[in-house]
């Protein structure tokens, strides 16, 4: 089993004086895609938040490759080697494909290492390629989420966290997307997903944890989660399995 390059512990978070996360603890092994499930509101985008500074933690630790990066501000995150595409796929509607992307790397001075990245992104996507000089909101759904995927590349990370990346999307670009996101976590990174599409997101998981109540309800390898009679409860009214 490889080892936790992100490691949240006993994490209490959330937003003025509420609390939404109630002492969670989740990890992602080196390599692997872990996937955070649950229904609406349990707190997955507010752990994603909270690991990147944007939510309030008032106890418990986030660390990544061995070092406590709890409650740091965003860029220090960002510049340690995590990259998050937040939900919605949001992209600058009235900058070019090629900027949104450049805006990915502004933690990065190297010309030569910029360049290398932007190749490497626009190799993984033609499509972006072929649309370089267009502005972001003309983009299809599935385009969009191209992109925003792409900027998160361009920081180069060593993990990259993704929020419900096929919300909104059409199903055959859904699919398309998995597919996507199971050859990046072969080939480019590890891998932290939000999502609310359950089977798939278990077919291309190593990993998973589903979150109920701010806390972590079942967690087990992705195998197990398929299997899982609590899982399919939660999602799937009482299904024998989930697939
Ligand atoms: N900026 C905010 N200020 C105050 N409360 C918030 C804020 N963002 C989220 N919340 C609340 O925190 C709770 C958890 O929200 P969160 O977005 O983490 O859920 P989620 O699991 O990502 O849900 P979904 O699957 O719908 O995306 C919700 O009750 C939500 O209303
Ligand atoms: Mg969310």
């Amino acid at each position: 089993m490889s080892e936790a390059i992100l490691t949240v512990d006993n994490l209490v978070a959330g937003y003025g004086n509420a609390n939404v996360l109630n002492g969670i603890s989740v990890q992602a092994r080196d390599g692997e895609i872990t996937c955070l499930l649950g229904a609406n509101g349990v707190g997955k985008s507010t752990l994603i938040k909270a690991i990147f500074g944007l939510a309030s933690v008032r106890q418990g630790t986030v660390r990544f490759l061995g070092k406590d990066i709890t409650g740091w501000e965003t860029h220090r995150v960002v510049a340690e080697g995590l990259a998050c595409i937040p939900e919605g796929n949001r992209v600058f509607p009235r900058m070019s494909v090629l900027d949104n992307l450049m805006a990915g790397a502004y933690l990065e001075n190297s010309r030569a290492k910029i360049a290398s990245r932007l190749e490497r992104v626009m190799t993984l996507f033609p499509r972006l390629a072929e649309r370089r000089e267009q502005f972001a909101g003309t983009l299809s759904g599935g385009e969009r989420s191209m992109l925003s995927i792409g900027r998160g590349l361009m920081s180069n990370p060593r993990l990259l966290v993704i929020d419900e990346p096929s919300l909104g999307l059409s199903p055959l670009f859904v699919k398309e997307n998995f597919k996507l996101i199971r050859q990046l976590g072969d080939d480019e990174c590890t891998i932290l997903l939000v999502e609310q599409n359950v089977r798939q997101t278990l077919e291309v998981s190593h990993h998973g944890y589903v979150i109920s109540q701010g806390k972590v309800a079942v967690e087990g390898s992705a195998e197990d989660l398929r299997q899982s009679a609590e899982v399919s409860e939660a999602y799937f009214g009482g299904e024998a399995s989930v697939h």
